[in-house]
């Protein structure tokens, strides 16, 4: 955790009339958002709405067609391949699919990117993985392999190795992705409790209401490329706007 955490109220990113198409296929017409540090902003849609093309755009594994990408003050079109590293390594980022390594046990696929981006020693490396799956409540399973735990214990995985090089940023692609209730229950509830306790800054994608309601602060509706209503947590889902009442059903 970096000397960031104190800037409350700034601004960690910001999009700017983003633009993205995939040939003749206009994903983002136009998407402008901003997320403060240490909040967290929800974002929903239909599938195929871009969110998660908008998440890619912020870790710079996409770029915009035109408009503007800045994660911490940087101006991601103009960033120095170093620096976009460094600024990859303060994000976090939990995959839909869990995304963990199948013949590397648990500790393994959490020690990986502090080996690769990381001169810590390996009883550092150890003392960090100890550390994240303690603090995910899996404390025993850094020996196991990801096909001897459950679903609901890979996501666990998931974001303990999102949080392995302590970010100060945190992306989640639908966190309760396959999850029973009572799981998506827990996960959210760590989710939450994760960023109370950090103070880290975060976006959730997610289709689940009841997961946006847990960690959400303020939530931005995605519709025809366009950010097209973005309020707070409380007031999203009590909405007026008509298609976004036809979005979530009420
Ligand atoms: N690399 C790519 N090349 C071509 N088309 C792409 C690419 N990535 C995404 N798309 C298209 O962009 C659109 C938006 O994709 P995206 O994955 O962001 O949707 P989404 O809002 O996350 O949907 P879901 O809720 O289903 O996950 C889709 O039509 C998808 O097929
Ligand atoms: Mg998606």
């Amino acid at each position: 955790m970096t000397q960031t955490q104190n800037n409350k109220g700034e601004v960690v990113v910001r999009l700017t009339d983003v633009y993205k198409a995939f040939g003749p296929k206009e994903i983002l017409r136009g998407v402008s958002f901003e997320l403060r540090r240490g909040k967290c902003l929800g974002i929903m849609g239909g599938s195929g709405t871009g969110k998660s093309v908008t998440l890619r755009h912020i870790i710079g594994l996409m770029q915009p067609d035109a408009g503007k990408i800045e994660v911490e003050g940087k101006d991601l079109a103009t960033i120095s391949r170093h620096n976009m590293q460094e600024m990859r390594k303060n994000i976090g980022y939990v995959f839909q699919e869990g995304a963990l390594i199948n013949w590397l046990t648990v500790a393994e696929n959490l020690a990986l990117p502090l080996r690769e981006n990381t001169k810590l020693s390996a009883d550092e490396i150890d003392a960090k993985v100890q550390e994240k799956l303690e603090l995910v409540y899996i404390p025993d399973a850094g020996g196991k392999f990801p096909s001897e735990i459950s679903g609901g214990m890979k996501k666990r995985v998931g974001l303990a190795r999102a949080l392995i090089t302590d970010p100060d940023l945190i992306l989640y692609d639908e966190p309760n992705a396959g999850l029973d209730p009572e799981i998506s229950r827990s996960i959210n509830r760590l989710m939450r409790e994760v960023s109370d306790r950090l103070n880290v800054t975060s976006l959730v994608v997610e289709h689940r209401i009841e997961c946006i309601q847990t960690v959400a602060d303020e939530v931005v509706f995605l519709l025809d490329g366009h950010v097209h209503v973005r309020d707070n947590v409380k007031s999203f889902f009590q909405p007026t706007d008509p298609r976004l009442k036809e979005f979530l059903g009420v």
